[in-house]
Formats: structure tokens, sequence, C-alpha cells
């Protein structure tokens, strides 16, 4: 009876799944790892400049590190030829497309191309708007694995969510029709808030207008602070701290295959400093941001080389569970630098295997004493979790950073990456290594907190101290709720 009832029903409506279209693909079940050309060269692109980079990226063990994707973003293109169809610049790319991807593939690489879901790119070169079924199969057909897809000159199609949505997913569509998996990495920079509807799109979409290379500084250029609802100007010259107080409130909706994507990373090129970069790559690990390199590698620095291959935080944004970590307080702070306000915050999200990581973040212009309680770790809607009640190690992800000496000698061809300070992932998966519980995944045991207990931590000026918490073994394990409701307390005035 009830079977022809919903015989007659699907007849009438079809069935249907929910949610629909989702996920889009098995890819990017951890947030895509890779380099892009873009924030170091712009439109100074090619082949000599990629493959050239691939090969140094190999030679650093950035590449073993996870960095497996070579993107080469704006103004490769010539137009198209008589049949519609896309050309490379011959002047910039002499062997053509599929030999770039083809080589990339026998260094162990995936290849990743840019378009743009509009009449133009960004730099003025042909678009994919109203071509999509066509650019879809000839990226396919030059062995592509990842469509970076931009949003400039769009001719008007957007405004709503809908709009932009249904003009995104006919490329979705398209890139799906060639049967090749292509990861598809949607750069709308947050123009009507992808993070609600873009996990039946793609596979990552861009939060913030473009990052620029400094911490704290505000520019005219990004208007947005975070602090509206919405943001009509999404602009350019976004800082650290900028994109990171818009993704405060958008960040839980990222998940396995499909993640917001904060922009590339700017370590290595020059405009912060060493606590600087630490924090920026801590940041955009715990939030499970795709972690693309954006520099010149073959100026890379010791201290950039030693920071982008640091295993135990890598090992935080490939975690398997992928739940972005959540900003858990924020208090502005008295030592204001010449750009303004100073704040503190404290981030902190579920690992596998029951850990947790938490950021102490000093946005002050002073290093300082910061504090975290675990009932501030652990605060839940419902109350404060369970795990408030438990005993936890503590394990620093910087304490065990590759030295120096060792990155300046990988960077001279003298030296190799040694196992106690690099992973290597080529050989093991970040989650298999995790499972197998590979020490250096998981830093420095530096201490314990007790039940209810508060960790305090040294927090250098514009740095963080990142920590991973793992239950002492034999610890009580309480499992009562402590359901208390969550009060900020208002204890850092400095
Ligand atoms: C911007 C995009 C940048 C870069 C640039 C190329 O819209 O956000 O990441 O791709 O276009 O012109």
């Amino acid at each position: 009876m009830h079977g022809s009832i919903f015989t007659a029903l699907s007849a009438l409506f079809g069935t249907r799944t929910y949610p629909p279209q989702y996920p889009i693909n098995d890819l990017a079940q951890s947030p895509a790892m890779g380099w892009n050309n873009w924030n170091a060269y712009a439109c100074n692109v090619s082949e000599t400049m990629l493959l050239s980079t691939a090969a140094k990226v190999a030679a650093l063990g950035l590449r073993d590190s996870g960095y497996q994707y070579i993107v080469l973003d704006d103004c490769w293109s010539n137009g198209r030829d008589h049949n519609g169809e896309l050309q490379p610049d011959r002047e910039k790319f002499p062997s053509g497309m599929k030999y770039v991807a083809d080589q990339l593939h026998s260094m162990g690489y995936l290849f990743g191309m840019y378009s743009d879901a509009g009449s133009y790119t960004c730099g003025k070169y042909a678009g994919s708007l109203g071509y999509e079924e066509k650019d879809a199969k000839t990226f396919a057909s030059w062995n592509v694995d990842y469509l970076k897809y931009d949003n400039c000159f769009n001719e008007g199609l957007s405004g709503t969510p809908k709009i932009t949505a249904e003009r995104y997913r006919v490329m979705k569509n398209a890139l799906k029709a060639t049967g090749r998996p292509i990861l598809y990495s949607m750069c709308n920079w947050g123009e009507d808030l992808p993070w609600n509807w873009a996990h039946t799109v793609a596979n990552s979409w861009r939060m913030s207008g473009d990052i620029y290379d400094y911490f704290n500084r505000p520019d005219a250029r990004c208007p947005c602070t975070g602090e509206e609802t919405y943001c009509a100007y999404p602009g350019y010259h976004c800082s650290v701290m900028n994109i990171l107080n818009k993704a405060a409130h958008i960040i839980h909706t990222s998940q396995p295959g499909a993640w917001n994507d904060l922009d590339m990373l700017e370590v290595g090129n020059g405009g912060m400093d060493d606590e600087e970069y630490k924090a920026h790559f801590s940041m955009w690990a715990a939030l499970k941001s795709p972690l693309l390199l954006g520099n010149d590698v073959s100026v890379l620095d010791a201290k950039a080389l030693s920071i982008l291959t640091n295993p135990a935080i890598i090992a935080v944004s490939q975690d398997p569970l992928g739940v972005a970590a959540s900003r858990m307080y924020r208090y502005y702070v008295n030592d204001t630098d010449q750009y303004g306000q100073g704040e503190i915050q404290l981030w902190s999200g579920p690992l596998s295997g029951g850990d947790q990581v938490v950021i102490l973040l000093n946005a002050g212009n002073i290093s300082r004493t910061m504090k975290a309680s675990l009932e501030e770790v652990f605060r839940q809607q419902t109350g404060i979790s369970p795990e408030v009640s438990n005993d936890w190690d503590i394990y620093d992800l910087w304490a065990n950073r590759m030295d120096l000496e060792l990155a300046q000698s990988i960077i001279d061809g003298t030296g190799k990456p040694s196992p106690e300070v690099y992973y290597n992932a080529t050989e093991t998966s970040y989650k298999d290594g995790l499972a197998g519980g590979n020490p250096v995944l998981l830093g420095k045991l530096v201490g314990k907190v007790g039940a209810g207990g508060t960790i305090e931590r040294e927090v250098a000026r514009h740095g963080v101290s990142m920590l991973r918490l793992r239950k002492t073994v034999g610890s009580a394990k309480l499992q009562s709720a402590v359901q208390q409701p969550f009060e900020l307390s208002g204890t850092y005035t400095n």
C-alpha cells in the first residue's frame, strides 16, 4: 500500500535526494595544498617559470610535505581560435598546456589552471561565461586537475546568492560532464554569501577580497571588517587579521570536500616578520583554508621554509575530521600600534581521535601571557562540554620547528630534511601518519592541564601559541556534562 503511494508520488514528482548535488565530487577531502603564482608573479607567467618553480618546490621538500597542486593563475591565454577554443599564449607557453600538465604529472604534481565566470578574466583575457562546456572540455583535454574560477566582468550576474550560484553551477556541471576529476575552486571573493550554498557548487570558495602581505594594516581598498552582515565590496589589499575577523563568523560552514578559502599564503614574501608569518600559517591551517604557497621559491629564506614544512601544523590542516576551529573569545587590548586597536583571540576546534587544537592569537603590540581555561576551550551552545572534566597533555606545535641551519642547508642543496622535524606525505598521508601516532605530527609535549584548569602561554607580539591537547592516559574522563551558561570574563586589560 505504502509502496504504491510512494511509486505514484515519485512518478509525479521524481525521487529527490537531499542535500542536492552534494558533495560535488570526492576531491578535497582535506583542504587543497599547492603553489599558485599570483601573489609573487601576478601576470608574469610562463612555461619556464612554472616548471622551474615546480622543480624547486620538490627540491625544497615542499612537494612531499603535501603541496601537490601547481596552479597557473591569470594571463596565460591568447584568446580563442576560429572554433572558439581557448589558446595559450605561445610566447609564454611555447609547448602548449598539455605539455606543461604532462611535465608536472611526471614530477608527481597535479596541475591547476585559471578562468573566469565572466566575459573577461580580471587581467582582461578571454573569460568562460557562455563557453563553459567548451572550456571545460579544453581543460580536460589538457589533463588539468584543478580549476580556479574568478568573478571579474560577470556582466552583472551577481547580487543575489541564486544568480551567482547559477552562474558558477554551469561550470561545475561542465567539469563534471568531462568525466575527469577536476577540483573546482570558486573565486568570487565572498560575494553573495557563498558559505551558505557553495558546498553544492564547488570544492572551495574564496570568502574575502584578495590578501596582501601585511598582518593588520587597514587599507581603504578592503573596506569590510567582518562586523557588517553583508559586504557589498570585497575589494583587495586585505590583511591577515582582516580576513580572520571575517572568517570568524562563517568558518563553521567548511566541511570535507567544501572549504572556505582564506586566499593564498604570503609566507616568505617579505611584508611580515617571522611571528606574523607563523600566525598567518597557523590560522590558515586551523581554519582549514586551502594552503597554496604564494611565494617566489627561488628566493625563499630559511625561516619561511621552516614554517611551511612544519609537520605538526600541516597535520592540523589535513586532519581527517575536517572541522575548522572556532573563535572562542576576542578582546581588545590597550597596546595599539599605528594601525589601530590591538586585540587578542582564542580559537579552538576538535581534531580526529579526540584531540583538540587550541590557538592563542596575540594581535596586540607587545608580547604577553595569554590564558585559556578549559571552559573557554570547550564552550558549546548547550553549555560546557564534558571534555572540561578530563586532564589533558599539552603539545606545542611550533616547538619542534625545523632549525634554521638545517633549513638553510636544504635551500643551499647541501642538506636533507630529517624525519625528526619533517614529514613526507608522499610516502604516508597525514591521515595515516596521525592514525599511526607519528610523533613528528604532534609537536613537543610541554605540560599538562588538569580538569577544569587553565592553560597559560607566553605569546609574542603578532604571534600565536598553537597547541594540541590530548587526553592524559589514565585521566578520570568524567562524563557528566558541566551545564553552565558561558560568560565572557573580562580579565584582559592590556
Ligand atoms: C583576482 C583573484 C586573484 C587573482 C587575480 C588574477 O580576482 O582574487 O586571486 O586570481 O584575480 O587577475
